[in-house]
């Protein structure tokens, strides 16, 4: 899969405070790539050395194997700071100037318009758009003169459930329809919800990165219950026990990489014993970013 992002070493300092530390990443087309981390970590103020708009400090990065430039930016479109719109002029008024300054083709504004659902009030003035909408034709805007990266910063920000459901529904549409999207949050589920890859940040520096997917693999916890004096020391037995732990008079068992509760039942049958209570916890993403941010201290 070619690489259209790689980053390395980007470091940005304001004064003494270490904004983003040494930053190594890589962005794959067609990856929904999420920035997580929590406020101040540093996301914003990649993406805006991403976007040439913050001076690193110190390393660097390439867009398609090139160093960043006119030309590499033209292949991006960003949703950063609250864009300006004119409030008296329609949502596709706004779309046509933006794609007149952008050179865009004209003939991309219904299909934006249609993408991100907007196409019903395209008529209406901007100024009566809700917040939703707005962060819609934001997006649509950034859309317009067909980029192959999309970078959102913080989407569903200020936006209420619904808001929230169809920013991410509109998010998961662009990357079906094949563009690479980066993506800054602090939400633990937005990430998981919408993203393939995802990087961690912690007061700028990298703490984790990898497919979402990955995130709970071999990590399989089965919690069980038994009549058995010796069941602790059954369990070690179980050839799919990694570590065992006693918690509150249930036994945990982190399981080895490839097995599953199902085996450890019929371990279980064939030792003779019936489990009163057998349930499988993976590892959620939340768990594993505290645990993650938790290490870091
Ligand atoms: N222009 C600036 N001058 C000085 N410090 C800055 C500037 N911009 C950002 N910072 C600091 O850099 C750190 C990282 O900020 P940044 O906005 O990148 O974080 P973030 O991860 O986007 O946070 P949030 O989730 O709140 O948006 C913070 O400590 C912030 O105060
Ligand atoms: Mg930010």
């Amino acid at each position: 899969m070619e690489t259209v992002l790689s980053v390395s070493k980007l470091t940005k300092n304001f004064g003494k405070l270490c904004a983003v530390n040494q930053l190594d990443l890589e962005v794959k087309r067609g990856q929904v790539f999420g920035m997580l981390g929590p406020n101040g970590s540093g996301k914003t103020t990649t993406l805006g050395m991403l976007m040439g708009v913050v001076n690193p400090t110190a390393g660097n990065f390439t867009w398609f194997a090139e160093p960043a430039s006119h030309h590499t930016r033209k292949k991006i479109g960003a949703v950063l700071e609250h864009p300006i719109f004119y409030p008296y002029l329609s949502g596709r008024k706004n779309l046509e100037l933006n794609a007149l300054i952008k050179n865009a083709n004209p003939a991309n504004i219904d299909k934006v318009l249609n993408i991100v659902e907007l196409s019903g009030r395209q008529h209406d003035k901007y100024k009566t758009y809700s917040l939703g909408m707005k962060q819609r034709l934001a997006i649509a805007s950034a859309l317009v003169s067909d980029p192959i990266i999309l970078i959102l910063d913080e989407p569903t920000n200020g936006l209420d459930p619904m808001g929230i459901a169809e920013i991410r529904e509109i998010i998961k549409r662009i990357a079906a329809d094949g563009k690479t999207i980066i993506l800054a949050s602090h939400l633990l589920d937005e990430v998981q919800k919408v993203c393939t890859h995802f990087a961690v940040l912690k007061r700028g520096t990298l703490m984790h990165i990898g497919p979402v997917d990955e995130v709970g693999k071999g990590e399989e916890i089965v919690e069980v219950q038994a009549f058995h004096d010796d069941l602790g020391v059954l369990l070690q037995e179980f050839i799919g026990s990694a570590t065992i732990k006693k918690e509150d008079g249930q036994f945990q068992v982190m399981m080895k990489e490839g097995f599953h509760s199902a085996d450890l039942n019929r371990f279980l049958f064939e030792c003779g014993i019936v489990a009163s209570h057998l349930a499988t916890r993976k590892k959620s993403l939340e768990k594993q970013f505290l645990e993650i941010l938790a290490d870091a201290k």
